[in-house]
């Protein structure tokens, strides 16, 4: 099939070079010239595995190109699939402006059936005004077409995004248009593996699915965040509760780990703007408010423990901050945890020393204007002179350090783990102060 896939970022990268992989022939388009120019040159402007060689290979192969030119983008696929940023507005809800104007270049240029896909996430209802952008396009040209708007929500996770999208628990498409359906079946049948993961349902239902699965994975975190908080005062551990209830299948053990609150470029907003729109139409969603309000105050629990042991006066002090990714094995930063953790300790007068195996590039661009902090070459050096060694991001070369050294290094052993990295029973044996998240100490 001819794909065209507007927005060359996380989403529309990994749609592109893996619907190429399966034969397509696919064209990106983007805003940027500086994105199109490195993929142009095989090099890709995002750290996520495996999406380089995905990437060259089947640019080799023809398969796959990238361009700024959106006519010409519009006149190759019969699918447009729209994977721009849908940032969140001031009030929470979500910024359609880049949806709309690939939209209005659509109807500006298409000269034949297109089916329209929605792979962005979007608030519901946000199909009809795409719809409505294009009608206005080709209305404005005298020139009526028929084209159908589906929506096809994107699932995957950073890190993991090309095993997600080559291996989808499912697939969701919302469409009222039966050769579109079919069109997008054709698209995802060798995706499908021995089972028809496809759920195909209307348009308003697959939008909202979106919203419904990252807030039910959101409310599922930052209730066991506040679970660990109980588990610390009663002298519980996190940890065997989480594997006493996750062992029962109607809970599941995913997504049940605490943490320093849930970051990303998704369930942040994503949250904010379900919110919204129950305000909107006068449904209160009293339960992810008080989600939204936990992961807040949950990006601050290291900050707290630092305070609570050398005060609010930080001057003079240095600390150690392992993992700056808002997860592991990527090097996105958007509502990164560390970053209200730089933010808080320095704004007290601290240094914060940082290591991360992948995001060092992006904090020093979004750092750079924060006095007392500095990013250092291995997870070894950011414990010169530290007073503690603090946890934010669960990276594999974290999780056996070597112990002695941490203890030698550090002018106070104690470390501050926001991710349940180690055992307390071993930290103390050796002579390690260790504070993790609900470990009942
Ligand atoms: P991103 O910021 O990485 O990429 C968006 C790209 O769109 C940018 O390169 C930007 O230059 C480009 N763009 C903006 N306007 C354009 C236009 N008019 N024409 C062509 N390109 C244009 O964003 P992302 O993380 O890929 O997210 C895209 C959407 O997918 C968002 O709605 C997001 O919520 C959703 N989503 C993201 C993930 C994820 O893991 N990142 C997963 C599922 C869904
Ligand atoms: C999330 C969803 O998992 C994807 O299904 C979805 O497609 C994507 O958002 C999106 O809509 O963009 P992502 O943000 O890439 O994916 O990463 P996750 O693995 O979900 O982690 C999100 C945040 O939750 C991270 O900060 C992570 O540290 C935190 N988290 C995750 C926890 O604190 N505990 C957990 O048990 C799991």
């Amino acid at each position: 099939m001819k794909i065209t896939v507007f927005g060359a970022g996380y989403v529309g990268l990994v749609t592109g070079a893996c619907l190429a992989e399966m034969g397509n022939h696919v064209m990106c388009v983007d805003v940027e010239p500086h994105r199109i120019d490195m993929l142009r040159q095989g090099q890709v402007p995002i750290y996520e595995s495996g999406l380089d060689v995905l990437i060259q290979r089947n640019a080799a192969g023809r398969r796959l190109q990238f361009t700024l030119d959106a006519e010409a983008a519009v006149a190759h696929g019969t699918l447009q699939i729209i994977a721009v940023g849908t940032p969140p507005e001031e009030d929470g809800s979500a910024d359609l402006q880049h949806m709309l104007a690939v939209a209005r270049t659509i109807g500006q240029h298409m000269t034949d059936y297109k089916v329209v896909v929605d792979k962005s996430t979007v608030p519901v209802g946000t199909a009809d005004k795409v719809r409505a952008a294009i009608a206005e396009q080709l209305a404005a040209r005298g020139t009526p077409m028929s084209y159908a708007v589906v929506s096809n929500p994107e699932f995957l996770k950073e890190g993991a995004a090309i095993e997600d999208f080559m291996k989808p628990d499912r697939i969701v498409i919302g469409s009222d248009d039966d050769r579109a359906t079919l069109l997008m079946r054709a698209l995802y049948s060798p995706f499908m593996r021995n089972s028809d993961r496809l759920v195909v349902m209307d348009v308003r239902s697959a939008e909202f699915t979106k919203y419904a699965a990252n807030a039910m994975l959101a409310t599922r975190i930052s209730f066991m965040n506040e679970l660990a908080h109980l588990a610390d005062a009663v002298g519980a551990d996190i940890e065997w509760v989480r594997k006493g209830i996750g062992s029962d299948p109607r809970i599941g053990t995913h997504f049940l780990y605490p943490g320093t609150g849930y970051g990303g470029s998704c369930f942040p907003k994503d949250v904010k703007a379900l919110i919204r729109t129950g305000r909107d139409n006068g449904v209160p969603l009293r339960v992810l408010d008080a989600v939204e309000a936990a992961n807040g105050a949950q990006k601050q629990v290291l900050v707290q423990r630092v305070v609570q042991r050398f005060g609010e006066d930080l001057r003079g002090r240095a600390f150690a901050l392992w993992g700056l990714a808002f997860k592991p094995d990527t090097d996105d930063m958007r509502e990164a945890p560390s970053r209200v953790v730089v933010e808080e300790l320095t704004r007290r007068g601290a240094r914060v020393q940082a290591y991360d195996p992948v995001a060092m590039p992006q904090a020093q661009r979004l750092l750079s204007h924060v006095e007392g902090f500095t990013t250092v070459p291995s997870a070894q050096a950011a414990l010169e002179g530290a007073d503690a060694l603090l946890i934010v991001t669960e990276w594999r070369e974290f999780r056996t350090p070597d112990f002695e050294h941490i203890k030698a290094t550090l002018r106070r052993p104690l470390v501050l783990d926001g991710r349940n990295l180690y055992e307390p029973e071993l930290m103390q044996a050796m002579g390690l102060e260790y504070v993790g998240i609900g470990r009942g100490v």
